[in-house]
């Protein structure tokens, strides 16, 4: 039995940090299945030279697979004919409808708490992303207006993620982000399906406790006392804002992993972006790639492995001996890696 993982390191320093968690990935021996890796195209770079960003064959080979890590892609900044963002294909392709963004902090010693240990766990397909805008001209000037789409079948299935995901956490609890004071139609339904995914599995979700909260009074919440949050779900949008929010508690962008996930695929993502302004100098921190590739195992049900990669790394975080530029260090991507491989 061996692990079919496909790698897309894609642009700029997605192909630097993609291998450092490949290797992460070898080193846990017999803990995973013994791990086959493919490696695929997608982004800026193979769109310049094919004109497609997402290749059909990378596609069909990521349907074979088990899971998948995937870099990051430099999107330009005007719009080009032809070009679209491979990774939101690939959600949508793949039916990968949660994005899933664990932001932990290390604690001084192990024995410590984290400051902030919550997960936001974001609807991926639809809300205002369904991308239906319209712009019409009226006899007052232009009126813009989008369609925001929300249905029970996607509020279920994030719902229900969000209470497994919960399920595996000491604190088991999921708070539902919403605004149905004002939305009370769209977010009404988003969060009365939500609160009713319980009652489908009757005795399943006993232990988890359910919490609700507006959008606004989260984020302010989440800035001042982020310790009061395990495992926040919310709709597309603010799923977007609240995540990357989240990432800013915990200091460096290239700290912080991301899976998409769906019933049957997996594919890790750090949060970042292909960080142009250190491309190729080897300085780019590797870490958030490798605990992406750790989030990965874990909703592949490797939680043994996941562990490992983690402890590994939060010892060379607290040590702090060993860090790239982005957290004051003066380390390479490859020290950091083989700090990691050190203590795994
Ligand atoms: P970015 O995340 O690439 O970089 C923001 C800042 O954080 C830069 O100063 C960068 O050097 C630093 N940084 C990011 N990751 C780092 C790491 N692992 N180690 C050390 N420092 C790190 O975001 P930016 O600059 O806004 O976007 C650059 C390109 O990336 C754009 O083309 C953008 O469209 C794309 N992008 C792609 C994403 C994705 O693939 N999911 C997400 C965000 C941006
Ligand atoms: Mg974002």
């Amino acid at each position: 039995q061996s692990l079919k993982i496909g790698l897309i390191p894609a642009d700029g320093i997605g192909k630097e940090v993609i291998p450092a968690a490949r290797t992460v990935l070898e080193a846990l021996g017999s803990d995973i299945p013994k791990p086959e890796f493919i490696d695929l195209l997608a982004g800026w770079e193979v769109f310049t030279r094919s004109g497609s960003a997402l290749p059909e064959e990378t596609v069909e080979t990521l349907r074979e697979c088990d899971g998948a890590l995937f870099g990051a892609v430099s999107s330009p900044s005007r719009s080009v004919t032809g070009y679209s963002s491979p990774i939101v294909a690939l959600r949508k392709q793949l039916d990968l409808y949660a994005n899933v963004r664990p932001v932990v902090s290390v604690a001084a010693t192990p024995e410590e708490k984290p400051a902030v240990d919550l997960v936001v766990v974001r609807e991926n397909t639809e809300c205002l992303y369904v991308k239906q805008e319209v712009l019409t001209h009226t006899a007052q000037g232009k009126e813009a207006r989008a369609t925001r789409l929300i249905t029970e079948r996607a509020s279920h299935r994030i719902g229900k993620m969000a209470f497994d995901i919960a399920l595996g956490r000491p604190r088991k609890q999921v708070t539902i982000i919403h605004k149905s004071n004002v939305l009370s139609v769209t977010d009404g339904l988003f969060r009365e399906t939500v609160r009713g995914v319980p009652a489908k599995y009757p005795g399943q979700y006993d232990s988890v406790k359910l919490e609700e909260q507006i959008v606004d009074s989260a984020v302010y919440r989440l800035i001042r006392e982020p310790e009061i949050y395990d495992v926040m779900v919310a709709p597309n949008l603010y799923g977007d804002i609240i995540s990357d929010a989240a990432a800013a508690l915990v200091g460096s962008l290239g700290l912080v992993p991301s899976v998409n996930a769906g019933d049957k695929f997996v594919m890790g993502e750090p949060v970042h972006g292909s960080a142009p302004d250190i491309e190729g100098k080897g300085i780019a921190n590797p870490i958030a790639a490798i605990r992406s590739a750790a989030l990965m195992l874990r909703h592949l049900g490797y939680a043994q492995g996941a562990d490992r990669i983690d402890v590994a790394v939060d010892q060379v975080i607290r040590e702090g001996q060993v860090l790239t530029p982005d957290l004051g260090g003066s380390s390479s991507t490859n020290d950091v890696l083989n700090a990691v491989l050190k203590k795994m």
